[in-house]
């Protein structure tokens, strides 16, 4: 059987929004990562897909939000009972975390070479000169070009693509066990997107990264996933090996998502109607309820549960 990195447990973070007020953003989140998957989080802005990222390294906004429930296990230990200290020494080693914006974990003002050797040497007992050896060969593997001589520059001196390379890089230097990339590429333009998915995958090969993946392109989804974790206003609606929800979405959210994505051979494209409700103005029962097409008088009153088939999990009183 194979073994599990992540697994979430019931996880609900909630925010302050007014004096004596807070609501939940996301809500009853469980699930479980394999070693060495890729792990697609999709949905529409809003759905909760950042928050969830940063609740698992412990980066959520301090003072806003708070854990109100749940648990987060990496290989077993307990991410939500440790110290701020024991935290940093997660974070870069065991869980590393890329950005859609590079600069958000560049500094600006440090030359990278100096950046990555750095952060090798708050990690490893090793000498300078052979961090720079590491780090000069951990961009070669993003294929930056001429990394001997880039290492000398400041972020603002590269490009956007080249920046993007020298994050992938930073985030890999401790070989975590799990990388955690929130829409890394849109950025970016095309071409350069695609290496860098395909530098993800090679990295996945090589290293037996596991990497959860979060992303609006469902082309990427495609082509990188294991499985498919659709999320709408704060909770999962639809858990799925890739092909199984590519081929046979249940969800009516997911054939939305699927049916709003362009196509080849198809000119049809069809928007979901209306927009995801914010989390102080949810509906009652089925969050999906105010868009949705299929919406039975029960869906109005009572939550659907998470219901499990297979290996594939759905939210919606459709299959109850
Ligand atoms: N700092 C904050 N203060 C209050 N609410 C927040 C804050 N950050 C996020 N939220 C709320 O949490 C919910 C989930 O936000 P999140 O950033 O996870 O969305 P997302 O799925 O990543 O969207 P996108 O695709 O736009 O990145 C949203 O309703 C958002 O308004
Ligand atoms: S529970 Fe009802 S409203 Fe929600 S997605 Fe299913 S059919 Fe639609
Ligand atoms: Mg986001």
């Amino acid at each position: 059987m194979a073994e599990t990195i992540l697994q979430v447990e019931d996880l609900e973070i909630e925010f302050t929004v007014s004096k004596h007020r807070s609501v939940s953003v996301v809500q009853g989140l469980s699930f479980i990562m394999e070693k060495g998957s890729t792990l697609a989080v999709v949905g529409e802005s809003g759905c909760g897909k950042s928050i969830t990222a940063k609740a698992i390294l412990q980066l959520l906004p301090a003072g806003i939000s708070r854990f109100a429930k749940g648990r987060i296990l990496l290989d077993g230990l307990d991410l939500t009972g440790l110290s701020a200290r024991e935290m940093r020494g997660i974070r870069g080693r065991r869980i590393s975390m890329i950005f859609q914006e590079p600069m958000t974990s560049l500094n600006p003002v440090q030359r990278i070479g100096r950046q990555m050797i750095e952060a090798l040497l708050a990690h490893r007992k090793i000498s300078g000169s052979r961090a720079k050896e590491i780090a000069i060969d951990m961009l070669k593997k993003t294929g930056l070009p001429d990394p001997e001589n880039r290492i000398r520059e400041y972020p603002h001196e590269l490009s956007g693509g080249m920046r993007q390379r020298v994050m992938i890089a930073m985030a890999l230097l401790a070989s975590p066990e799990l990388l955690i990339a929130d829409e890394p590429t849109t950025a970016l333009d095309v071409t350069i997107q695609a290496q860098i998915l395909k530098l993800l995958g090679d990295i996945k090969q090589s290293m037996n990264t596991s990497i959860m993946l979060i992303t609006h392109d469902m082309g990427v989804v495609a082509e990188m996933a294991d499985s498919v974790m659709v999320m709408y206003a704060g909770k999962i609606v639809e858990h799925a090996p890739v092909k199984e929800l590519f081929h046979g979405p249940l969800h009516p959210y997911t054939e939305g998502l699927l049916k709003s994505t362009p196509r080849l051979d198809t000119e049809e494209l069809h928007a979901i109607e209306g927009t995801v409700p914010s989390p102080s103005n949810m509906p009652k029962g089925c969050h999906f309820s105010t868009r949705c097409n299929r919406c039975m008088e029960r869906c109005r009153k009572e939550e659907p549960p998470l219901y499990t088939n297979n290996g594939h999990r759905v939210s919606c009183w459709l299959y109850v």
